[in-house]
């Protein structure tokens, strides 16, 4: 007798990570996050300080700018999103103390967002994200190993020059970190909207 049997991994939520091993862009855009702190341009308080989210305009971003968009297209052709373009609708960037905690959130008014860490010392508190399936801590037998069967939030370790993108609408959060009180964690934020006529009868829409 044959029998055929198959599990397949349905609705997909993807978390795209990238990891650069020359970061010498990151410490320009490290350099250039200072310089608006020093400026005193920004808000915050004495555990996580957040720029304007005006960077994307900002000549001293183009480089780190460009590199995000190359890899943003890449992702776009992965999942076969059909466009015109795309482009950057605004960039921020978050400098952290350890105690800094970022609770869950979504990206408004945003098709996809992402992460790069400019810098990331000592244990520098994960990024974690949210299972976005609804009711599906219902029931939370135990498993064998934590697997993607088992984890109702899956985490990953920020490095310099890790690049973290995923649909903006799922829900994410940092935890704390653990590293010397004299540095921080930078990171820098960014959303993306695609240009293009969506076509499906009755959703019609030209973005
Ligand atoms: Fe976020």
């Amino acid at each position: 007798m044959t029998v055929s049997r198959q599990t397949q991994l349905i609705f997909p939520t993807p978390v795209h990570i990238v990891d650069f091993s020359d970061t010498v862009f990151c410490d320009k855009a490290a350099l250039a996050v200072r310089a608006i702190l020093d400026n005193g341009e920004g808000g915050g308080d004495d555990i996580c300080w957040c720029t304007p989210d005006n960077l994307d305009l900002r000549p001293e971003f183009a480089e780190i700018k460009n590199i995000i968009l190359t890899e943003i297209g890449k992702v776009f052709d992965y999942i076969g999103l059909v466009r015109d373009d795309f482009y950057m609708t605004c960039m921020w960037a978050n400098v952290s103390k350890p105690k800094n905690r970022h609770a869950l959130h979504p990206h408004a008014n945003s098709y996809y967002s992402g992460v790069i860490y400019l810098e990331a010392p000592g244990i520098p508190g994960n990024i974690g994200f949210k299972d976005p399936r609804p009711s599906s801590e219902m029931l939370s037998p135990d498993y064998v190993e934590n697997s993607i069967f088992k984890l109702r939030t899956i985490e990953f370790e920020p490095k310099k020059g890790r690049l973290i993108m995923f649909p903006s609408w799922l829900h994410h959060g940092t935890r704390p970190g653990n590293f010397d009180e004299n540095l921080n964690r930078i990171s820098l934020s960014f959303n993306i909207m695609p240009r293009c006529v969506i076509t499906d009868h009755t959703r019609r829409i030209t973005l």
